[in-house]
Formats: structure tokens, sequence, C-alpha cells
């Protein structure tokens, strides 16, 4: 079965809110061993227990705590998939982000993505391949804001354009390796995120679907879940020729 990932070990950053804990769910349901990491701790443990999974707590932005988090996770000898979904959005215009503001989505959105990518290609590099010559597979969150742009938020829109290049390089870089790496490029998605991230007041049910009906062709925002699908499919073996690409679920928005 496609989707079975029955003795597979799947590790997801961000775990503990909004997509990435949608995607433990999926990754969980189809029988994998998941580790979430987030800095979040209490949310971190709730959302473990809630999903049978395991949490690791730390901060994806610090290159020590991604090597230890990786090994932690392939202590029983490997690493099948690796789920980067940490992320932080600053909302302001160019002119009115601070040098902190840049810094701090840079070192999250960006370094977290590469150090995380970095020690989890190390460590399935030395694992033997599948029957069907795979090592591993990962998927970092982009954006559609990594290649459209767009007014008042321009650290995240820097960021997520260079976590797409860094998904292409190590892509190519371990094509033959069997270590495939994709990104996913939602939308507008319904999470904490979206919610809640640099605004003083969380948007209420009704600006939310608001929002859906106005800026986006369906007409709705997404479920974190509509995004979590595409995930396990790219580290399924049905998306055994699909490397280095970029996938957008956006229901339209990029096509306009
Ligand atoms: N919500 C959207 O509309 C949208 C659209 C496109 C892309 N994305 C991207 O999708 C990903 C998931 O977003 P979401 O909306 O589910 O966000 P969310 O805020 O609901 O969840 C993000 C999680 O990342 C964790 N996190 C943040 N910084 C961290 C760090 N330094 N170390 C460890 N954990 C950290 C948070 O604690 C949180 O649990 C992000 O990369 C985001 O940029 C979101």
């Amino acid at each position: 079965m496609a989707q079975d990932f029955n003795g597979k070990v799947v590790v997801i950053t961000g775990g503990a809110s909004g997509m990435g804990a949608a995607t433990a769910g999926l990754f969980a349901e189809s029988g994998a061993r998941v580790f979430i990491i987030d800095r979040n701790a209490d949310l971190a443990q709730t959302m473990a227990s809630a999903l049978s999974v395991e949490a690791i707590v730390g901060d994806v932005s610090q290159s020590a705590f991604c090597e230890s988090a990786i090994a932690r996770a392939a202590a029983g000898g490997r690493i099948d998939a690796l789920v980067n979904a940490a992320g932080i959005i600053i909302r302001a215009n160019g002119l009115d982000t601070s040098d902190e503001d840049w810094q701090r989505t840079l070192n999250v959105n960006v370094s977290g993505v590469f150090y995380m990518c970095r020690a989890a290609i190390r460590q399935m590099k030395t694992q033997a391949p599948n029957a069907d010559g795979a090592r591993g597979a990962i998927v970092n969150f982009g954006s559609i804001w990594g290649e459209l742009s767009g007014k008042g938020a321009l650290a995240y829109a820097a960021s997520k354009g260079a976590v797409h290049q860094i998904t292409r390089t190590f892509a190519i870089e371990h094509a033959r390796d069997g270590i495939r790496v994709n990104a996913v490029c939602p939308g507008e998605v319904d999470t904490p995120m979206l919610r809640t991230a640099g605004r003083t007041v969380p948007l209420t049910d009704a600006q939310a679907a608001e929002m859906g009906e106005r800026v986006v062709p369906m007409g709705r925002l997404a479920q974190p879940v509509e995004i979590a699908r595409m995930v396990r499919f790219l580290c399924s073996p049905e998306a055994s020729y699909i490397t280095g690409a970029m996938h957008y679920v956006d229901a339209g928005y990029s096509a306009v």
C-alpha cells in the first residue's frame, strides 16, 4: 500500500501546531514512528500525547540542536523522511522590518531548514537503500510567497525564496544518493500562524472566511490536512520520480 509507513521513521519540525501537526497525524495514522520537533514545549507534549507520537523540544535555528535531534530520531538506525514545517512570519513592509526581525526570520526559516536538511541527509546517506533504491525523502515548507511578491512580509518572502533554493540544490546534489528533496508551497491555510502570528488581534472565524472568499480563487482557506496529504504523498514510494520540485497547494492562488 503506497501510504503504508509501517516501520518507517518520520521527523517533523513545527509538529506541535498547524500543518506540522496535521502532517504528524497523517503519518501516525499510516503506521510511522513519528518524532515532532518544536520549541513550544507545552504544545509539543500535548500534541505528542494526542497523536501518540514522540516529542523533541528545541529550536531549529540552533545547529547543534538539529544535529542532536536527528541523532536521537535515528537511534534505531534510520530516518525515512524529514518534514521541515517550523516557521515564523513577521508582518511588516521592508522599511518597517527591524534588524532583529530580519535576522530572526532568516535564522528560523532559512538556517533551521538548512541545518535540519544537512543533518538528515548525512544520516540518510549512511542508510541502506530500500528495494526501490530510496534512502530517504525530505519535504520543506516553502510558500506561494517564495515565488510571488506582495506587500507586508518582506523578510518572510525572502526566507521562503531561500527555502525553495535550498530544496532545489540539495535535490540535485543528492539525486543519485536515493534521497529526494521537494517543497510544498501552500497558499492561505487556516492555522495559528494565519490567525494570530504578527497580528495584534487574532482573526475571527468570520474574518478568516471573508479572507478566503476575497483572495483565494476557490473561495476558501485551506484546512491543514489538505496540505499534509501532499506532504505524505511526496514522502511515499508513489512519488519515486519526483525531486527538486515546488508543489503548489493553493487552490489556484499562484495561477492568477
Ligand atoms: N498558514 C499559512 O497560510 C502558510 C502558508 C504558506 C506557508 N506556510 C508555512 O508552513 C509552515 C507551517 O506553518 P503553520 O501555518 O502550520 O504555522 P504554525 O504557527 O501553526 O506552526 C508552526 C510551528 O513551528 C514551531 N516553531 C516556530 N519556530 C520554531 C523554531 N525555531 N524551532 C522549533 N519550532 C519552531 C512553532 O512553535 C509552531 O508549533 C511554516 O513554515 C509556514 O511558514 C504557512
